[in-house]
């Protein structure tokens, strides 16, 4: 058998693309509940005009807040996840319902309530909760007050909502991440780090000071996880992209390799403790100044992660000048060309198996720690039939090839790999889209783009599938 008998198997997904009731409990409003969906969303993450629009005077229809209804339903959620077998169930906290303005001196005990019934209807059923403590949400106070991330007041500010939920639910939760896909905060500041950029030119500085105030934060709440919970164990989570040079030409590979050091230089910190010798010199030569204090070095040195955790869901190929000539391709780097030897998904994302077995194996040389798949899976639209049943079959076959690739890694490769929790394993709003037709799920719901549905769960043929995946530990496939 090539899993260990307590291989983690389970799902994810996140507070602000499932729970709604984005008022409800005492919440405050999130930056995940200014965003509108569709094909805009992208250009508006980018744009602060557009965002600080919606938070002054919100018009029209904001996805994320009703989302799934999670915030009502997850009884009879977390039942379905029960029924196929799950033995572990990521989800995020959202910062803004226990602390609404992020900068408030007193925890809102309603949002604490609502995590502790959440995580003991999952313990009833014998699933431990992987939590992350920030999943591409803040509260929009700390946007509006301090600029998000880009400042240095909002690391006590976590500090303080980490050591307060790591307090609340000690013996309750033994799985943390700190931040959700660090490296993506690179790409997408609002998104990620809560930061609006007024002027391009400052980009690169401020998304920098951002990450890097991030990253005194996630090692302090290792830190506060370590001391307040010496059983549990907390990882980093990177947005895991194998990339391959298009062609055999020195450029490409070379292109290959920036790409990928950039990907991972914020999980490099969090897993050796200091900066990757290029990115100094980047910052010396483009006169950035992240504001490293002698404090934050011994802070990063001395609190490591104790695993890695990572998505994935497809790779890209890269080209450096003109010597050939391609498609483009998907990315969140921007110039990514297209790969002729992989099909793509709905979405334009290149379905590579192999790939995955790759990144494991790239993780594993790089970190040696124990690597957790934390999201994987396919977004596509499913069809409900007459009689009600939802035939998805490509997402078996995504999956299964995916299954298959992290088998061999752990089997051939002797990966040492904790568990597996394909991304929305009940259908939730995307979070790059905003849409709900981007489905990732074994369980059905119904509502669509413009927000209209019952809401109503169903179990697609995967739910089926994957539940005799989990009962046969990864042997049917
Ligand atoms: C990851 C995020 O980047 O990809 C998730 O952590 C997200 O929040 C997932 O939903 C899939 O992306 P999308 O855009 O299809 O929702």
């Amino acid at each position: 058998m090539a899993f260990a008998k307590d291989f983690l198997w389970g799902g994810a997904i996140a507070a602000h693309q499932a729970e709604g009731a984005y008022r409800e409990g005492g919440k405050g409003i999130a930056t995940s509940d200014v965003i509108h969906g569709g094909k805009g969303r992208f250009e508006e993450v980018q744009n602060p005009q557009a965002i600080r629009k919606n938070i002054e005077a919100p018009e029209g229809y904001f996805p994320e807040h009703i989302a799934v209804d999670f915030y009502h339903r997850y009884k009879d959620d977390v039942a379905l996840f029960a029924e196929m077998g799950f033995k572990v169930f990521r989800t995020s906290i959202s910062w803004a319902r226990i602390f609404p303005n992020g900068d408030d001196t007193q925890p809102n005990e309603q949002g604490l309530a609502f995590y502790d019934s959440l995580f003991d209807e999952l313990l009833k059923h014998g699933i431990q909760p992987l939590i992350t403590l920030s999943h591409w949400e803040l509260p929009i106070n700390l946007t509006k007050k301090y600029n998000g991330w880009a400042s240095r007041d909002l690391i006590p500010l976590f500090e303080r909502y980490a050591k307060t939920v790591f307090e609340r639910y000690k013996g309750k939760v033994k799985y943390w991440l700190t931040f959700n896909e660090i490296n993506m905060s690179l790409h997408k500041p609002f998104k990620g780090a809560g930061v609006l950029i007024d002027d391009p030119a400052q980009r690169e500085a401020l998304t920098y000071r951002a990450c890097h105030n991030k990253l005194v934060a996630s090692a302090l709440a290792v830190k506060a996880c370590h001391e307040i919970l010496p059983d549990a164990k907390i990882g980093s989570m990177v947005a895991s992209i194998t990339v391959y040079p298009y062609t055999s030409h020195p450029d490409d590979n070379w292109k290959r390799l920036e790409i990928e050091r950039e990907s991972y230089a914020l999980t490099d910190v969090q897993t050796r403790g200091k900066y990757p010798a290029w990115l100094k010199r980047q910052f010396e030569k483009n006169g950035i100044d992240i504001g490293m204090t002698a404090d934050d070095e011994k802070i990063l040195r001395e609190h490591t992660v104790d695993f890695v955790s990572f998505s994935y869901y497809f790779s890209n190929a890269v080209l450096s000048g003109d010597h050939a000539s391609a498609e483009p391709g998907t990315s969140i780097f921007g110039d990514a060309v297209r790969n002729p030897y992989i099909k793509t998904s709905e979405w334009g994302w290149q379905i590579d198996p192999k790939g995955l077995r790759i990144a494991l194996n790239f993780l594993h040389d790089r970190y040696q720690k124990p690597l957790f798949i934390v999201e994987n899976g396919l977004g596509a639209k499913d069809v409900v039939e007459a009689d009600g049943a939802i035939n998805d079959d490509y997402r078996i076959e995504y999956l299964r090839e995916h299954i298959k690739a992290m088998k061999a890694a752990v089997e051939k490769d002797g990966i040492n790999l904790m568990g597996y929790t394909p991304w929305g394993c009940i259908d939730i709003i995307s979070a790059g889209t905003g849409e709900m037709s981007k489905r990732y799920g074994f369980i059905y719901v119904d509502r669509d783009d413009e927000g209209k549905g019952t809401l109503n769960r169903s179990r697609k043929k995967s739910f089926f599938w994957y539940k005799g995946v989990i009962a046969s530990n990864g042997e049917n496939l």
